[in-house]
């Protein structure tokens, strides 16, 4: 009998590659033909970067491309998200057509595609699968929190949130307004919404992306998040009450870590080479003693943010593993002056990108400062590492507003950094009677996902309900 072919379509940036390559292996160690799908850009960094290996795959779990529509004259290494929504729609789309047809042709060597695995925000991907007649499931990346924050989008603009009536909002105190009408979200305030609506244009390209993306994901057969439903319980329900089909499959790096060896292991999808000295130096130090600081994939800092967050380490005496990606900071240049290098020499270590699920469940990190991205966020609980927060934009407020509020796991430093509250902080989460409690409920949550994720768990319907992976599947 032929195999069921999944064909797994996520947005080409980092933070939604990785989810969707994790679940893609998941599939295909339950028995589904995979077909991969990056854009062609994407494909020929990650070839450059990281080597032909990385895209290899097997027999059963190929490589495919499909167009973005970006000029090639757009700045490829900072990713522009409204002109990405833009263009995928149309030139993704018809590059997605001409892939399937190849792929179902009676000479093609693979079974015919059977079921489409695609980003929520990559609403296009329906119409493919209502011409081919196939069945669509959507991964949404966010947290559950995030997406019940962009269900609430509708509501916003309604109640007159958005667009804002001028930019004044942004400043006087007005984003500090408490949203009281969403009872699954007590305590919230508009500054912990998704950011997309923080814009005072009712046209914004990212809040009615995001807007759409939810409304159309209706037509899928199923929606699943990365997430398990002991964390976000009462969201979840909020969120079923849209989608009844929704399934939690989540913490998918820590599902990944069980899957059984394969040849899989050498196909990755980081879109920067890892440096994976930053390991050996963490093996040289002391359990808990080291903090470590990321930003992810997408956020772009100005020089004084950068000032401000190293010289808030150097004066904590702290040591730190800080990931400086070469276009975090604004301008492309980042500014770590040599007094600072010369300083903490003996104690920092500074890298562009490492391999962050082994460095936060290695045993000398004591602390993560991060921008609570959903996929940075989870691996930290997985990891039993608890957070200071600094998120810049999409889910990530919402998911520092839970993480410091509703889960116990973390401290929020506010957006206009200041290296007194970064030291503080710093110490803090290392030494202070907060970090000990946060770390206490860090592990608890640990333990909580592994329960989550044991086999016979994996992919359940929210809150009970037959599994992804049953029979009763909707793939
Ligand atoms: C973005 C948004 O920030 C996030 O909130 C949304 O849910 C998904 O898209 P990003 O900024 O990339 O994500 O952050 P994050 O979600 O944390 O994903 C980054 C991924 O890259 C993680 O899986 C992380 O392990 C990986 N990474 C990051 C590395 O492997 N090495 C690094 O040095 C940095």
């Amino acid at each position: 009998m032929k195999k069921p072919h999944a064909i797994c379509i996520p947005l080409p940036a980092q933070g939604h590659i990785n989810p969707m390559l994790k679940l893609a292996k998941l599939l295909h160690s339950k028995g589904f033909h995979i077909t991969f799908v990056h854009t062609e850009f994407n494909y020929n960094r990650i070839v450059k970067s990281r080597g032909q290996d990385s895209v290899k795959g097997l027999d059963d779990f190929r490589f495919e491309t499909i167009s973005d529509g970006l000029p090639s004259t757009n700045q490829r290494g900072i990713l522009d998200l409204p002109a990405l929504c833009t263009t995928m729609p149309v030139d993704g789309l018809c590059s997605l057509h001409d892939l399937i047809k190849k792929l179902n042709n009676a000479s093609s060597d693979v079974p015919p595609v059977s079921c489409i695995v695609s980003d929520g925000v990559m609403g296009f991907t329906l119409k493919a699968a209502q011409e081919f007649c196939i069945p669509e499931v959507m991964l949404f990346t966010p947290s559950g929190c995030g997406m019940l924050g962009y269900l609430h989008y509708e509501d916003l603009k309604e109640r007159g949130y958005f667009p804002l009536k001028d930019e004044g909002c942004l400043s006087n105190g007005y984003l500090d307004t408490a949203i009281d009408w969403i009872p699954e979200m007590r305590g919230i305030r508009l500054k912990d919404l998704p950011t997309f609506l923080r814009s005072t244009d009712e046209n914004d390209i990212m809040f009615n992306y995001n807007l759409e993306s939810v409304n159309n994901a209706v037509k899928a057969r199923a929606i699943i998040l990365n997430t398990f439903d002991d964390l976000e319980e009462e969201v979840l329900e909020a969120i079923k009450i849209k989608y009844p089909n929704l399934y939690t499959i989540g913490p998918l790096s820590m599902l990944h870590q069980q899957l059984p060896e394969t040849k899989l292991e050498t196909v990755e999808s980081n879109l920067w080479k890892e440096d994976n000295d930053c390991l050996n130096w963490l093996d040289k130090r002391e359990p808990n003693s080291v903090v470590y600081v990321n930003f992810g994939s997408l956020i772009i800092m100005t020089s004084d943010q950068l000032s401000e967050f190293a010289w808030g380490l150097a004066n904590s005496m702290y040591s730190f593993l800080w990931v400086i990606r070469s276009n975090l900071v604004d301008g492309g240049v980042e500014i770590i002056s040599k007094e600072f290098m010369e300083e903490t020499k003996e104690r920092g270590f500074l890298s562009d990108w490492c391999p962050q699920e082994r460095v936060l469940s290695h045993h000398s990190i004591g602390g993560f400062l991060t921008h609570c991205g959903w996929n940075s966020t989870l691996e930290s609980i997985c990891g039993g590492v608890p957070l200071i927060c600094w998120p810049f934009f999409a889910d990530q407020q919402t998911n520092c507003f839970y993480a410091c509020n509703k889960w116990g796991i973390g401290m929020e430093i506010y957006t206009d950094v200041k290296r007194e509250k970064v030291e503080g902080l710093v110490r803090e989460l290392m030494e202070g009677e907060k970090g000990m409690e946060i770390r206490e409920k860090v592990m608890e949550w640990k333990k909580r996902a592994q329960a989550a994720t044991k086999s016979e768990r994996v992919g359940e319907r929210s809150m009970g309900g037959p599994s992804l992976l049953s029979n009763q599947s909707p793939l």
